[in-house]
């Protein structure tokens, strides 16, 4: 039973990360705001488009436990669940 409930939990973060690459997961826009996804824009905040998945996930999980820190970023990185942060960290890594 614990198998099947894993390998269900398994399929959903995968369809997740796949739908990813299309359609930008939940609470991927309010990143932009501040992230601009555009080159042409002059701004002081690192871009996210086309960064590593892992090394998004881990400055999320940082800002998160307050070891690396921010002015802004952990208090929004708190709003977010580890499959959320996942989906967000893929999307962004598989933006050009
Ligand atoms: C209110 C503006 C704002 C929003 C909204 C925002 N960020 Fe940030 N982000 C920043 C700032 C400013 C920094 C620099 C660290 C700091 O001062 O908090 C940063 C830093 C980061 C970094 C680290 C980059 C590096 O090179 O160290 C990542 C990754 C990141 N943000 C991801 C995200 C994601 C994913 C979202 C959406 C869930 C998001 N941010 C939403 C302003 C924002």
């Amino acid at each position: 039973m614990r198998s099947v409930v894993a390998a269900a939990v398994g399929l959903v973060v995968t369809a997740a990360a796949l739908a990813a690459s299309a359609e930008p997961p939940a609470g991927a826009a309010s990143c932009t705001g501040c992230h601009a996804t555009s080159t042409r824009v002059e701004t002081p905040v690192p871009r996210l488009p086309g960064r590593d998945q892992p090394a998004i996930v881990r400055a999320l999980e940082e800002f998160r436990s307050g070891a690396k820190p921010a002015t802004v970023m952990d208090r929004i990185a708190k709003g977010f669940t580890d499959a959320e942060i996942q989906a967000i960290a893929a999307w962004f890594a598989g933006q050009k």
